[in-house]
């Protein structure tokens, strides 16, 4: 069988009682099955795309910082969504929607061209052995879907404590066509563990801002 590489592997760790329940009782409330429906913002809100949430702080902290916009939070690791859907209904967030599934064919299969205000990659993993590097998500071919999903001027925010995997980030958006350097993103970028812990490591943080050209 042919399998695509993923940019993932599951491991999904230890889910706590509380992880589970959102999973059981929140995920339907909140989640978007993956299925060959378009995703749209329910009330012509601007919509944004956070590929990798992880545990959902980055998810949640934006969100309520931008009541006007829509979000939808994409990740595959079970615990993590279990986390964020508890932090959603805790904060009885309206515009945040969750899907468990890979990003890459979320992109492919379910947005419509030019329908993202933002784009969020933040702390994706690194895979920082050389054999590992077909496995980054950042590669020509997905900078070319992620721009073509954004609209025109929409902004696509990366972030990485890993100094060649910035440099890779540079160098793959710096050569996609419909996407320029931009000074900001849509919002600010809230510090999550996985920044903290690369601090630690003593490895610098940076973040790559693009837009759509228009
Ligand atoms: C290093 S963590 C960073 C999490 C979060 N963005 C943060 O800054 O705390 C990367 C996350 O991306 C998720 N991930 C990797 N590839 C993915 C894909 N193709 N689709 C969805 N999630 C993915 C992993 O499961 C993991 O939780």
């Amino acid at each position: 069988m042919n399998r695509p590489i993923r940019s993932f592997v599951l491991r999904q760790g230890r889910t706590t009682p509380a992880q589970k329940r959102a999973l059981d009782e929140l995920l339907p409330k909140y989640g978007i099955p993956f299925s060959s429906a378009k995703l749209k913002s329910s009330r012509y809100a601007p919509l944004v795309l956070e590929i990798g949430s992880g545990m959902g702080e980055t998810t949640i902290a934006i969100a309520k910082d931008h009541p006007e916009a829509d979000f939808v939070a994409v990740e595959v690791h079970g615990p993590g969504i279990g986390s964020l859907l508890n932090a959603v209904d805790k904060e009885r967030l309206t515009n945040v929607r969750v899907m468990r599934h890979d990003a890459v064919e979320v992109l492919e299969q379910m947005v419509d061209d030019a329908s993202l205000t933002a784009i969020h990659l933040f702390f994706p993993d690194p895979w920082p052995k050389k054999r590992h590097h077909k496995r980054r998500l950042v590669q020509p071919a997905f900078a070319a879907l992620m721009a073509r999903k954004l609209i025109p001027g929409g902004s696509l925010h990366a972030a990485t404590d890993w100094p060649d995997y910035a440099e890779q980030m540079a160098a793959v958006f710096g050569a996609e066509p419909l996407l320029e350097p931009a000074h900001t993103g849509f919002a600010a970028r809230p510090s999550t563990k996985f920044e903290s812990r690369g601090r630690k490591l003593g490895h610098p943080i940076r973040d790559l801002h693009f837009r759509r050209r228009t």
